[in-house]
């Protein structure tokens, strides 16, 4: 069975909240997931999955640097990550606060490792965003995001 990370750094709660529903729906699609906060991740530790999916407050329209200090030591394991499936998501606190440059300031990490990423025709199209406490849209963004990044790894992984 293909395994998923979901990890993520929240200081009051709404990423986590995110975090949340992307790992119940992984799971229930049939991928082994383990949701982790940042900080209790080793870069060591990624290898060990097919698909990474990360989430951060957006923070002055990036993304925490609990987050960016785990992709910067994962350069020890440069081309060890390539294939896999990869993904990410944010809480703003303000509609144009920059979520979405979060969102691909961390995808981009994510690409220059040679993962997979998976854009979406509807919805958020590069990530799930939530504004402050995750609303119904969001949690629903969460749950079709997950759905559709379990078919891509379930494709290539299968
Ligand atoms: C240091 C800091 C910087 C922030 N920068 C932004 C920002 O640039 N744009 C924005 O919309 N919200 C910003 N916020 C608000 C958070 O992104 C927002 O409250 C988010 O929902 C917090 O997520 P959390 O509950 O997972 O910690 C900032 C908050 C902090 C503490």
């Amino acid at each position: 069975m293909p395994k998923a990370l979901v990890g993520y750094y929240s200081r009051t709660g709404n990423t986590q909240k995110m975090a949340v529903r992307i790992a119940e729906v992984l799971r229930a699609e049939g991928l082994e997931t383990d949701l982790k906060k940042v900080q209790e991740i080793e870069a060591a530790d990624l290898l060990g999955y097919e698909a990474i999916v990360f989430g951060s407050p957006t923070y002055y329209g990036t993304m925490a640097w609990e987050l960016k200090k785990l992709l910067d030591e994962s350069v020890k394991f440069h081309g060890k990550l390539r294939g896999k499936v990869g993904g990410a998501f944010t809480s703003s606190a303000n509609i144009g606060g920059g979520n979405e440059t979060t969102v691909l300031d961390i995808l981009k990490a994510l690409l220059i490792h040679g993962m997979v990423v998976r854009g979406d025709h509807q919805g958020d199209h590069y990530g799930p965003v939530a504004i402050g406490r995750p609303d119904k849209r969001a949690l629903d963004g969460c749950e079709s995001y997950a759905k559709n990044l379990a078919s891509v790894v379930k494709k290539l992984f299968p």
